[in-house]
This record gives C-alpha cells, structure tokens and sequence, in this order.
C-alpha cells in the first residue's frame, strides 16, 4: 500500500514538473480517441488479412503498442531501428537504420510504423528498402507530422495528428533520452530545452 502511494506521488510530481516546463500539445485522451478510429480504418484496410507492423524503435515503442491493442486482425511486430539525432538531442545527423535483415517480409502485408514525420527523410528511405523487399502491400503511420515543408514528396498513408514546428516529447518521443514516459504530447516552454 505504501509503495502504491509513492508510485502515485511519483506519478502526480512528474506531471505537475511537466505542466511547469512545458506546453501540453496533445493530451493522451485525444491520442487514444485517434488510435481508436485509425484502429477501425486499418482493419477495414486489411479485411482479416494477417499484418506485420514494423515498429521503428525506440520512438514508436508507445505508438505501436497502443495501435496493436485497437486493431482486431492479425498482428505480429518486427522492429528496425532509425537512428538521426545527434549529440545535442535536437539537430538532425547522419541516418542510420538497423535490424533489417532479422526479419522476412516478402509477400506479406506490411504497415510501418513511426513516432514522428520531419523532414521526412527516416521514413522515405524505410519505403524504398521495404519497396524492394516485395511485400504483398506496404504502408506508413506516424503518430506525428511537423508542418514543415515536405523535402521528399513523399507522404505517410496514416496521421494522427499534425503539429506545429516545434521539438516534441513524450509518449515515445525523447530529447537527450529522457521524457519517452510523458503520457501526452508536450513542447519545452519558448522551445528551450532544459539542459
Ligand atoms: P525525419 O527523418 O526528419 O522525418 O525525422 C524523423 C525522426 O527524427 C523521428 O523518427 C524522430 O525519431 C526524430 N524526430 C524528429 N522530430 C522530432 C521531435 O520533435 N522530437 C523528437 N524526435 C524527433
Ligand atoms: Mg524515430
């Protein structure tokens, strides 16, 4: 009982910490409401037919497991990792992606999954590998997408919402690591990050 009551200080605590440091972009009742109707279109989509969500780690960890839960299909999940930021958490550096050959995909459907669309560079080049792994159909989800200018003209088939352009974090989303456990969608107060 007494840990229970720690957790929940714990939990209120890190909220509070957030409300003070940061805008609240999108609360977490609205991702689950937009989850839930995606969830309702994809099913539609793939009519019974079994789907391999490909989960780009680490930033659509939350996203993926709360999708698979709205979907009443078929599911299995493979992961690849995407890896752009650099060092100072916000500025973007060299992309690389891992993990894919663990994996077989060919002749199977195929939805990847991603935390958030930029520049849009992660997911345009995720297609083309997938392209050219022959799957029976492919598409892309974000959870996010920046209202920036789109530099690869290419567009994910699914979004959940659109934000503004502004860093992000929360609900999967990191700067520096931290702040993936945020239950919501938040921005630092005047974009400025806290260390
Ligand atoms: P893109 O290749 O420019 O579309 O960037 C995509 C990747 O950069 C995403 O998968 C994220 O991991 C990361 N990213 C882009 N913008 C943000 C942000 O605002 N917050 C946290 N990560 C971001
Ligand atoms: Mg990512």
């Amino acid at each position: 009982m007494r840990n229970f009551l720690y957790i929940l200080l714990f939990c209120f605590c890190s909220i509070c910490w957030a409300d003070s440091t940061m805008d609240l972009l999108i609360p977490s009742t609205a991702i689950a409401q937009r989850l839930q109707e995606v969830g309702m279109q994809i099913d539609k989509q793939y009519k019974n037919e079994e789907l391999v969500v490909v989960m780009v780690m680490k930033g659509a960890l939350v996203v993926t497991a709360d999708l698979i839960r709205n979907l009443h299909i078929p599911v299995s999940v493979e992961f690849v990792r995407a890896k752009s930021y650099g060092k100072n958490g916000t500025s973007q550096g060299k992309l690389t992606i891992t993990g894919l050959d663990d994996f077989n995909v060919k002749g199977k459907n195929v939805l990847i999954v991603d935390d958030i669309f930029d520049s849009g560079t992660t997911m345009k080049a995720l297609v083309n590998i997938f392209k050219a792994k022959k799957t029976k159909s492919l598409r892309s989800l974000v959870l996010l997408l920046k209202q920036v200018p789109y530099e690869t003209g290419y567009r994910p088939d699914h979004v959940l919402f659109e934000i503004p352009n502004r860093f992000v974090i929360g609900y999967g989303l990191d700067y520096k690591e931290s702040f993936r456990e945020l239950p919501g969608i938040y921005a630092f107060k005047d974009d400025k990050p806290p260390f």
